[in-house]
Formats: C-alpha cells, structure tokens, sequence
C-alpha cells in the first residue's frame, strides 16, 4: 500500500510488496530512488540511455559527471565491465557487499550518458537488504548517483530525497535512515594497487593503504570531485574538537542565529543541531544535521572536527567540501 501520493513521487515501503513495485518501474525505463547503507540513490536501468538521461536531467547534474552502476552480486561487475582486473576481483571478494565503488573498463555498449562519456565504469554491490532485493528482483544493473538535486547534501532518508525530488521521480522507497551516511569510496581497480578517486566509508587501512602518499588520487580523474559538492544554504565553520560548543556561544553574541554539531552542548541561544561521540557518528547525521540548519534558517553552523583517520578521513572530506562552500 503506498503510503502517500504526490505529483509523481510515489512512496512506498521498502517491504516485498514495494520493491516488486519499485522493480517494475525500473524494469521500465523510471526512476526508483532506494536506501543503500550509505546515502539514497536514485536508480534508473543502467542499459536505458533515456532512463539515465533523466536522472541527469532531474538532479541538474553535469552531463560529464559519471553514474555509479550497482548490481545484485558479484556476477554483476562482469555483465558492465569490458573486462574484469585481478585487482577488482580481490576487492570485491574481500568487501563487497559494502561501501567500495570499482572503477573499471565499461562494456562496450554501456551508454555513454551511463559512464559521462568515459571509457571506464564505477560499479558497486550495496549492503542494504533492501537495495540487494531491488537489484536482484529488477534483474538489471541500476545506474544510481546520490538522490539530492546536484550541490546539495546526500539524502539520508526518504524524506530528503522528497525535499529535493519531490514530483520527478517515479518511486521513492522508503527503508528509513541510513546506517553510514557517507558515500562509497571510489577506487580505479584497473592497476596493481588501488587508486582512491574519493575518500568513502571503505578506510584506506580497510583497501591496505596505511602507507604515506599510497593511492593517492589524481583527483582530475573523478569528475564528481571537481564539481561543486556538499554544499547547505548556510556557512559551515568547522571548530578543532572539543571546541565546538565555545566557538558557537562567542559567534551567537555577535548576533548570529547558530547552528552546532558538536561533541558537547551549549545552551541557548546556540541551536543544538546534532551532538556525537565519534566520526563514525558524526558521519551517520552530518548530512541531516545541515539539512536541518537550513531548515532552522540558521546564518552559520559549527562543526566540530574529528581525526582524520579511519572513517574520519571521509566525513572531514565532506565537512571540508560543505565548509568551502
Ligand atoms: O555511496 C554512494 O556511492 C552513493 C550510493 C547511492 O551508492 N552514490 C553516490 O553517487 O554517491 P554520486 O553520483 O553522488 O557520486 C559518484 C562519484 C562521483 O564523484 C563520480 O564522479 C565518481 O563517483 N565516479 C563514478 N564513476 C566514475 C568513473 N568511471 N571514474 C571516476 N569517477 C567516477
Ligand atoms: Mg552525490
């Protein structure tokens, strides 16, 4: 039963009986926004030009900014790739499924408004039940970037991606808030090593790159890197850890209405957006956390740093994008 009825953005429960709906409109040529562990994607049947050229269309993003191709299970890498590279056989062995997008030769017929006009596609296999069972019930690769209106923060629950879709999407499955919420890492697993195009929720110690200067990326080479990215309608300030709180209160006595996502509390007149123990936490509400200072119409939001190893590396990624504005 769907739960609600708008326009044309049909939200249904991430239930069997919804994902054999949402199946079927990705089956036929729609566009699906669905939770995955990380952010929610928006999903058109990766073979489909027309379907992958609404998705650009619908998110106003630039043509030549790739689409992540994700697929049910291993066997699904093989069936978009020209060839599948050792190297991209071990890490989706060891890590999938899971947060690691694999960038490798693309089969020739993919649509080039698929891949962005590259010779090469990102793939990756979910681990979120829910995204699985949409995969494997569609029965097809699933074309699917962040489900935001391009330049603004990823959507961590449906609700999100109505704020921004709402009306140009078909379907809208609803599997509540996601448990990671920061994007995959992409990795070019063409060579011997991989070679991180974007920190994500796979760490560098999980692809065995502790090593100063291993992997780094030529960020040229991921086109979503150079576009503007992360960016809330209000200044971001990032404070050093535990600072977060003081910085806020002094900023809110100059007159600014203030937003913090902080480690500790502060009082009013400091608006208390989100409060976290670790970076995997600040990851998980980083993005609800700014969506919900624009929504407070705060001038400024705090927001503490964390150490930038592990999973951390990744979220000060983004909270350096939303910062920079
Ligand atoms: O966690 C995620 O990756 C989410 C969920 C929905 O899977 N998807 C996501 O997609 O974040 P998107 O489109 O917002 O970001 C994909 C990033 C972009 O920076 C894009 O340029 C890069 O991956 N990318 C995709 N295919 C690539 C390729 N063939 N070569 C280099 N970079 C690629
Ligand atoms: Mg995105």
């Amino acid at each position: 039963m769907p739960i609600s009825r708008s326009a044309r953005a049909l939200v249904l429960p991430a239930d069997a009986e919804g994902i054999r709906e949402a199946a079927a409109v990705l089956r036929a040529g729609g566009l699906v926004a669905f939770p995955t562990e990380t952010v929610y994607g928006l999903g058109a049947h990766a073979w489909d030009a027309e379907a992958t050229r609404r998705i650009f269309e619908v998110k106003g993003r630039p043509a030549d900014n790739p689409l992540i191709v994700h697929v049910a299970d291993h066997g699904g890498l093989a069936s978009v790739a020209a060839a599948v590279p050792p190297l991209a056989q071990r890490l989706a062995a060891r890590l999938w499924p899971g947060p690691l997008t694999l960038v490798v030769d693309a089969a020739a017929e993919l649509p080039a408004v698929t891949t962005g006009g590259l010779a090469t596609v990102g793939v990756r296999m979910p681990a979120h039940s829910a995204a699985l069972a949409l995969l494997e019930t569609a029965g097809v690769p699933v074309a699917a970037p962040s489900a935001n209106r391009s330049g603004r923060p990823s959507p961590t629950t449906a609700a999100h991606v109505l704020d921004d879709l709402c009306g140009q999407v078909d379907v809208v499955l609803d599997g509540g808030a996601c448990e990671v919420g920061v994007e995959s890492t992409v990795v070019d697993a063409r060579g011997q090593a991989p070679i991180v195009l974007r920190e994500g929720a796979v760490t560098r110690e999980q692809l065995g790159l502790d090593g100063v200067g291993n992997g780094e990326a030529d960020l040229a080479a991921s086109p979503g890197t150079r576009h503007r990215h992360y960016a809330p309608r209000c200044r971001v300030e990032i404070a050093p850890a535990g600072l977060g709180p003081a910085r806020a209160t002094l900023l809110a006595r100059g007159g600014d209405l203030v937003g913090l996502v902080a480690t500790g509390e502060a009082g009013p007149p400091v608006c208390q957006l989100a409060r976290f123990s670790d970076a995997a936490e600040l990851g998980r509400l980083l993005y609800r956390a700014l969506r919900a200072a624009e929504d407070a119409g705060v001038d400024v939001v705090v927001v503490e740093a964390v150490e930038p190893d592990g999973i951390g590396r990744a979220v000060m990624d983004r909270v350096r994008r939303a910062a920079a504005g």
